[in-house]
């Protein structure tokens, strides 16, 4: 039986993969987040807090570690900048020096929001990162950790994640219910991914030994606009939406406008195909459809 341990397994990722492995005989899971869970099946442990994360790694001494746990509160990441480059950038770091002194696999999870935005046609893993966020250089940072720190690691491009917890798609969903005019930003293209699809594909790599930078979102793009439009059409909902350009939404982080990736990694060396976008939103809406 393998060990996977898991940080910020409490998150939209981290639920996902419990989803997808609790009853899978041939692992045992070690959950741990920012805060325990009340069940006690998720324990504590502060990713930045190098001492505590080089004991209890190496107590379990996991085969594969998923590290789930980041700060995605892009715009807090603007004003708490040093909280941000503590928990996107040092504790990636942390994880992967333990990672790599007890030879366990380490698949960390990475953001588009690495890349500038400027580019028209979708990003492959070639592409050159230059983030335009204080979490986008966080995150850039940690990966650079990762690299550097622990040979045996995957590092994993997403975006637009949605799944338990806080997202675009529930906002939305929310907004419809308050019967408000919803107005949703049009000029960001952009490909929503469900953290089960991200999952799954986090599942399949860690079986390989086919280490590296990958992009891992759902196939398509979209802008958020019609992301909305198609949610409440999926959802069966009724909403006044009202397509606005990211001028009239001003927020503290610069979003990039353009930020599709294109999983080229995964298709040539793996023939390995996520869902397209409209796909795997039918999948999440069906699933959680009473919940939402
Ligand atoms: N969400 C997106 O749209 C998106 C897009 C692209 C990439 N990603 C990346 O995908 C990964 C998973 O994202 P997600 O959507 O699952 O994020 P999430 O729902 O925000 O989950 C992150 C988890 O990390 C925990 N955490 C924060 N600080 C921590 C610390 N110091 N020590 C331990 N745990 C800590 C959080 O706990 P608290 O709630 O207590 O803070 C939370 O449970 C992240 O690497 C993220 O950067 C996400």
């Amino acid at each position: 039986m393998k060990r996977i341990f898991i940080t910020g397994a409490g998150g939209q990722l981290g639920l996902a993969l419990i989803e997808l492995l609790k009853d899978n005989q041939e692992y045992m899971l070690c959950l741990t987040d920012s805060r325990p869970s009340a069940d006690g099946t998720i324990k504590a442990l502060d990713i930045t807090d190098e001492a505590t994360v080089k004991f209890q790694i190496s107590e379990i001494h996991p085969d594969i570690i998923i590290n789930c746990a980041a700060m995605t509160a892009v715009d807090l990441c603007e004003s708490e900048q040093e909280m941000a480059y503590n928990i996107n950038a040092l504790g990636p770091k942390y994880i992967a020096k333990v990672a790599n002194s007890i030879g366990a696999k380490l698949i960390h999870i990475s953001t588009d929001y690495v890349y500038d935005g400027q580019a028209r046609t979708p990003y492959t893993e070639e592409a050159v990162p230059n983030p335009a966020s204080v979490y986008g250089r966080t995150k850039m940072a940690g990966d650079n950790f990762v690299k550097e720190y622990c040979p045996r690691s995957f590092i994993l491009h997403t975006a637009g994640v949605y799944g338990e917890g806080k997202n675009f798609v529930k906002t939305m969903l929310k907004l419809a219910d308050e019967d408000r005019k919803i107005r949703v930003v049009s000029d960001q293209i952009v490909t929503p991914t469900s953290a089960k699809e991200l999952a799954r594909v986090i599942i399949y790599l860690m079986e390989t030994d086919s280490y590296g930078k990958y992009h891992a979102s759902c196939e398509g793009s979209t802008n958020w606009y019609e992301f909305a439009l198609a949610i409440f059409e999926m959802a069966g909902r009724k909403a006044i939406v009202e397509a606005i350009s990211t001028s009239e939404y001003p927020t503290p982080a610069k979003r990039p406008e353009y930020s599709v990736l294109d999983n080229k990694m995964l298709r040539e060396f793996h023939g390995y195909y996520m869902k397209g976008w409209k796909e795997a939103l039918e999948e999440y809406i069906i699933e959680k459809g009473k919940m939402l």
